[in-house]
Formats: C-alpha cells, structure tokens, sequence
C-alpha cells in the first residue's frame, strides 16, 4: 500500500489454543515472510463470533493470540499486528462486498456446510458470509499475497471472485490477491491420528501438541504419539505416524528428512520420540519465555495495539473511500 513492497494479509482466529502445527506451518513462515512484504497480521475476531464465545474467554484469548505473533518474532513496527474488531472498515465493506456475492457461490463453501453439520443450533447468517467477510479483510489493504493452509484456498478463491466482479463493474479498485502457499510449509499431522492434521479443534488433547505445555506433557505427547509395528524409521507413505514425527523433528531442528533417517538408522521409535520430544521443547521454551515477559509488559502491548489499530484503520479508510466513491455514496461533508 505504500512504498514498494508488495502487501500480506493474513489472520487468525482467537478460538482454542495454538497449536505446534500453526505455529511450524504458519507463524513462523510469517517471521520469515515479514521481511519481503509489508504484512498485515491480523487476530480475527469478528470471524470468531459466528461460532458462540464466552465474551470473557475471547477478550482473553486475543489478546494472547496478538501476544504470541510478537513472542513469534514478528517486530509490531515492522509489521501491523491488530484486531480485526479495532478497524470498523471491515465490516463496512464486508456489507458492501455481500451485495456482489451470490448466494450461489456461499452454497459451495465445504467450510460452511462442515461448520454448519457441527453447529447445527447455531447457523447463523454471519456464518454463511464467513467468506465474505474474510475477502473484505483481503480486498481492504489491496493485499498482493494471502499466506493460507489448503483449508482456506476456497475462501481465497471467491475473495477473488468478488473482487473481479467488482473490478468488472467499476474498474480497477482492488489487487487480485495471490494465495501464498509455503514452499517447506510444514503441515503438522495430529500424534494421535497421523491421517488428520494437528487442529486446535481436536476434542482429544493428546493428538496436538499446544505452544504453552510445559516439556513433561510434551514429552509425554510424543513418547504417546500414535506410529506402526515396521520398527524401522524411514520417511514413507506407507508409515505416516514416523513420517509425521520426522517432519516435526525437522521444522525444529532444520534438518532434512534424509538426515534425519540416518541419525537414527537402526534405533528404536523410543528413543527416536524422546529426540523429538525434545526437539520440540527446544522450540517451544524461549517462545514461552518471551510470551511470558510479553504478557508482564501491559504498558507495551497495548501501546502495539493502539498504533497498529491506528495504521491499519488508516489504510483500510483509504480503500473504502474509493469504494464508497465508485458505488455512488455521497461525499461527506467536512
Ligand atoms: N478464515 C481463516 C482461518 O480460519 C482466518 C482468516 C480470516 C484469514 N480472515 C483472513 C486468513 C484473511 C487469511 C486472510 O484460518
């Protein structure tokens, strides 16, 4: 938006606690991906609300998730880290943006019909615009690349759908959004069920690895985790409990999966979880650390809250006067 660097969004939701695969998949491509663009990281908790919170719990959850992006690595001068609920320009055009979205095009989302089977007493109109409301966090800072797990590819689809439906009609007002798709991204598979991958939303605690748990549950985790009677540690379809141990052994200790294969050539999957286990907490205890010393530092945190709100509510007001000027709003007097 300004300078010469292309422009990121991305976001998450402040809903259940993050796990090791959104952090090796992606907040720590987001690290690396800070330096190259301008980025927007955004908690998304206007998202949140279309699955029923305890207001207490979320405001909690939040601020913890915007805590965790700077305990992560990411410099809040660098980057705008900011809640989705501090910039009202989200809603606006999202509104806008559901009067260029057909019915038609929600009824194909797999998310919403997923999401809609397990909250059957609770879908919502919010629900079923879910979408929209996420092209309006894209469309609103003219982002370039949109770093998202294959889950979302969907929603980055019909993000640039409306937004070319809307170029069509009133000429050149949003950048075309590019998914961005990790070229190592690391796609964390759960411990107990290495078919599915590592969710925050996994009723069993055992199959997801959480950035806060202290080393024991950790290593327990691991020493636990769900592998084959092969007895050989080899990284192959045919074995995805060890393959998937690997992978996260090497995301924590940037080895590669060859060299992996040939540090433990011969030993058994003990003492192999107990080398991942370890690996792991490696990782996870100075990201504890600094959310520790993070959290402490109220006066900090919020001044980031305040001047990233204020950036990225600036940003978003120059996107949405040219909207407001193109569908013929009028002009508002100073
Ligand atoms: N829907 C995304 C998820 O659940 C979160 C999200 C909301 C998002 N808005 C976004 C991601 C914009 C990328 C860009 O993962």
């Amino acid at each position: 938006m300004s300078g010469d660097k292309k422009v990121l969004f991305s976001g998450m939701q402040a809903t259940g606690s993050l796990t090791l695969g959104n952090y090796l998949g992606a907040l720590k491509n987001w690290v690396t991906l800070s330096d190259e663009y301008e980025c927007f990281y955004s908690v998304v908790d206007m998202h949140s609300i279309t699955v029923r919170q305890d207001p207490a719990e979320l405001r909690k959850r939040a601020r913890n998730l915007l805590t965790l992006y700077i305990a992560a690595g990411l410099d809040p001068e660098k980057n705008c880290i900011y809640y989705q609920s501090h910039v009202s320009g989200h809603a606006e055009l999202a509104w806008i943006l559901n009067c260029f979205t057909y019915m038609g095009e929600l009824n194909r989302m797999t998310q919403f019909k997923d999401k809609a089977a397990k909250h059957a007493d609770n879908i919502n109109a919010g629900l079923y615009t879910y979408p929209v409301l996420m092209a309006a966090d894209i469309l609103l800072y003219q982002a370039d690349v949109v770093p998202v797990g294959k889950d979302q590819l969907q929603h980055l689809e019909i993000t640039r759908d409306i937004a070319q439906r809307f170029n069509g009609i009133y000429g050149d007002v949003f950048t075309i959004p590019e998914p961005y798709i990790g070229k190592v991204g690391a796609k964390i598979m759960s411990l107990q069920n290495p078919e599915k991958k590592m969710s925050k939303s996994d009723e069993n605690p055992n199959g997801s690895i959480y950035l806060m748990d202290d080393p024991d549950t950790v290593i327990r985790k691991c020493k636990r985790a769900v592998t084959d009677s092969e007895a050989n540690i080899a990284y192959r379809d045919e074995q995805p409990g060890i393959r998937n141990l690997i992978d996260i052994y090497c995301a924590c200790t940037g080895k590669t999966s060859d060299e992996t294969v040939r540090e433990f050539e011969g030993r058994g999957y003990g003492e192999f979880k107990m080398a991942v286990g370890e690996a792991v907490v490696s990782v996870l205890k100075p990201l504890q650390a600094r959310f520790e010393e993070l959290s402490k530092d109220k006066g900090y945190i919020d001044s980031v809250i305040r001047a990233n709100g204020e950036k990225a509510g600036y940003c978003a007001m120059k996107t949405l006067r040219k909207v407001h000027k193109k569908i013929g709003f009028p002009e508002r007097i100073r």
